[in-house]
């Protein structure tokens, strides 16, 4: 069945971080962006014994009881956002849904957040009363709570609140937030290395945990509010772990600022120094991506980093407009297995 025969439908963007990378559950300040690649999720039959859900991207159908676990499948974001939805009473019985992608999955670009927010929005949650920042904070339940990835509140928050050509400028300790328009002659490059990641895999959790923990060994909450003096009595990855997140807040404040005076350049060289810090200090780039990220600054680009989660997908690229193209070509012709998502 076609997604015009909805009885209702949800499109959200994906997003790609620009600065604040591994900083939202240490309650340091982000600027996510909304980029032009969308997850379209579509109810077509309600009140059904099971739900059955399928995808334009990945062909076969996926079907499952009401109250079966995850199955380590991509079907699960949805399944989580429909028990969530099943449990709100928005919705009654199983669910026919239908999901159309223009976002690469596994690439760091919130394909997951976007399929969760767009099920609940589709599944009715505006209509329930929810707001932008509410309907965020049940998609991170359904990931913490369904899925089992323990992640931050960006993601979600970008997916919901932004539309494509703004920064969301999000203060993770207490989600206050601003949008900000992109300068006219600033362009973001996003590009996927080739290289796929899995947010699942444990990684993830494993970096939280030893930011936790250095949070716990200084009696600071949030790690971000530490000062770098304070890091020296910590175990070496402890202080690696904390250093990046005190240095990448302090990053990202200069960063929104140079955003708002439209200071391409120190933009580009807080995003250098981000990449530089993912790298060495939390241990989340992937060789590959470092060589593309340099190779991007020695071709002209004001900056260039890692994007997400990392361990692989995406990285993002400052350039003018005018120089963009340029740019894309010289990357291109060094790594042909890259693609632009933008
Ligand atoms: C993933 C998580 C986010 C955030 C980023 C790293 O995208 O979902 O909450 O922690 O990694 O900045």
């Amino acid at each position: 069945m076609k997604s015009g025969s909805a009885i209702r439908s949800a499109t959200v963007p994906g997003r790609v971080n620009l600065i604040g990378e591994w900083i939202d559950f240490n309650g340091g300040l982000v600027l996510p962006m909304a980029i032009n690649r969308f997850v379209t999720v579509s109810v077509l039959e309600q009140g059904l014994a099971e739900d059955t859900i399928g995808s334009d991207s990945f062909g076969v159908e996926h079907k499952a009881a009401l109250d079966a676990p995850p199955a380590g499948h991509w079907a699960d974001y949805v399944r989580g956002a429909l028990a969530f939805a099943r449990a709100q009473g928005w919705i009654e019985g199983g669910q026919r849904v239908q999901t159309t992608s223009t976002l690469p999955a596994g690439a760091g670009v919130s394909s997951s957040a976007a399929t969760i927010v767009a099920t609940l929005k589709a599944c009715g949650a505006e209509a329930a009363g929810l707001t932008a920042t509410d309907v965020a904070l049940a998609a991170r339940r359904v990931e913490n709570e369904f899925i089992g990835v323990p992640c931050g509140i960006m993601d979600q928050m970008a997916v919901s609140l932004c539309s494509p050509g703004h920064v969301l400028a999000l203060e993770t300790s207490t989600l206050s937030n601003e949008l900000v328009a992109l300068p006219a002659d600033w362009q973001f490059l996003v590009i996927n290395s080739g290289y796929p990641r899995s947010l699942a895999d444990g990684a993830y959790k494993a970096r939280r945990d030893e930011c936790l923990a250095a949070a716990t060994s200084l009696g600071i909450n949030p790690l971000c509010k530490a000062q770098l003096d304070d890091l020296n009595a910590l175990s070496e990855i402890e202080k690696r772990r904390a250093r990046h997140a005190v240095t990448e807040d302090a990053r990202s404040r200069q960063a929104l600022s140079a955003l708002k005076t439209k200071q391409r350049n120190e933009f580009g060289e807080l995003m250098i120094a981000s990449h530089a810090s993912l790298a060495a200090d939390m241990e989340v780039s992937h060789p590959a991506i470092n060589a593309m990220v340099s190779c991007a600054v020695a071709a002209g680009a004001d900056g260039a980093r890692i994007t997400g989660a990392g361990f692989g997908g995406c990285f993002v690229v400052l350039t003018s407009q005018s120089k963009s193209e340029a740019v894309w070509q010289v990357l291109h012709s060094q790594f042909p297995g890259i693609s632009r998502l933008n």
